[in-house]
């Protein structure tokens, strides 16, 4: 008999409809207050954040891993400890600081943005995310980030950790770069991101994609949305999301050649533009052959720095990888027989005195290697 109440229907959703708002919510906070990690930029519940902290975290975080950061930050915490000092800094000093971090545009943006921060607001960073993306290097991700972080600005977050985790939560099965998808993934970051706490919420989604929800080896079991998501609905997790069709990396050659003159090195400046701007360097050409050889090399080093090399030998080759370059470094060492060093093409410099140069990793990697080859002469 049929009965004369409402049925109730299953809470089955169906694939069209989005996920649990709420609940997506609610799950997702209280495991975060249960297991986020304790990082130097993050305030004790309670506490107000530091917008500063929040600023520098957030600009060291882009592309970069928080493991690989924290000792970073706290350098540049103790070092540059408000905008002000920032703002003040000189550029070389900034560029010290980050040396190793890599993408070093981020700092030179970092070092603008305070500059407009104390010209234009009077030495407070934006709450909102209009201002904040007036500032150099502030994408609509950082501005999300700083003004739900710092100021609990109701404001989405998508970045890779998180495009991941929401496109498995709502399995979106297009490459994951593509216009469309990313269109998609920020609604649903929008439509996902709380009035009350978005900054632990957008932490919080970061912290699922690189804890639980990771790329390699997701951990379901643990996971507080595994009752939500869609793409383990399907057992689809390990192939969601898909990646972005990328371009293959160009393969460039350069050569480090290595001028050596009583003990200490030449050092050059690289231009104000383009990679590694600014950045210090062994004098490297970037357009010689692969397959140069040590009559070619010693003569574009003269041509370069008016030295003459005796002795050019190989030392060592490695490769570097950048987001769309693969760049093969071969590294030669001459020794400086005579010649007049011209004005503005270097220093000279012991290579154990390179603190006041920024040098970026791969030059780095050339020094150390020089200092490992003859310890008693460089180190
Ligand atoms: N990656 C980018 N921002 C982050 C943050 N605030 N905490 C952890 N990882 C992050």
């Amino acid at each position: 008999m049929p009965s004369t109440t409402a049925r109730r229907l299953p809470k089955t959703p169906s694939p069209d409809a989005g996920p649990d708002v709420r609940r997506v919510r609610q799950r997702l906070l209280k495991w975060y207050d249960a297991h986020h990690r304790r990082l130097p930029w993050r305030a004790e519940p309670g506490v107000a954040p530091k917008p500063y902290r929040v600023l520098v975290s957030e600009a060291m975080l882009q592309q970069t891993q928080v493991a690989t950061v924290v000792p970073y930050f706290g350098r540049f915490m103790d070092a540059l400890p408000t905008v002000r000092d920032l703002a003040g800094a000189d550029e070389q000093a900034v560029l010290r600081l980050w040396q190793g971090l890599g993408y070093y545009r981020r700092a030179r943006s970092l070092h603008a943005a305070a500059k407009v921060i104390v010209c234009d607001h009077g030495g407070v960073i934006p709450d909102n995310v209009a201002d904040l993306l007036k500032l150099p290097g502030v994408g609509r991700y950082s501005a999300g980030a700083i003004a739900s972080i710092a100021y609990g600005t109701r404001a989405p977050i998508l970045d890779g950790n998180v495009a991941r985790v929401l496109a498995r939560l709502t399995l979106i099965e297009q490459p994951i770069d593509a216009p469309d998808t990313r269109k998609t993934l920020w609604r649903l970051a929008e439509e996902l991101v709380p009035a009350s706490r978005p900054g632990d919420f957008n932490q919080a989604l970061m912290e699922l994609g690189a804890l639980i929800c990771t790329k390699a080896n997701p951990t379901c079991d643990a996971c507080p949305l595994s009752g939500q998501c869609q793409a383990r609905v399907v057992d689809r997790v390990a192939s969601v999301p898909v990646p972005a069709k990328r371009k293959a990396p160009t393969l460039v050659h350069h050569h480090v050649i290595v001028m050596e003159r009583a003990g200490r090195f030449l050092f050059e400046q690289r231009p104000a533009t383009g990679l590694w701007a600014n950045m210090w360097q062994l004098p490297t050409a970037e357009d010689l052959p692969a397959k140069a050889n040590t009559s070619e090399l010693s003569a574009w080093a003269a041509d370069r720095s008016g030295l003459v090399l005796s002795d050019t030998q190989h030392v060592v080759a490695f490769t570097h990888q950048t987001t769309h370059r693969t760049i093969r470094f071969n590294v030669w060492h001459g020794l400086v027989t005579s010649g007049r060093l011209r004005r503005g093409a270097g220093r000279w410099r012991r290579l154990d005195q390179l603190n006041d140069l920024p040098l970026a990793n791969p030059q780095r990697k050339a020094v150390a290697v020089l200092i490992k080859e003859d310890p008693q002469q460089h180190g």
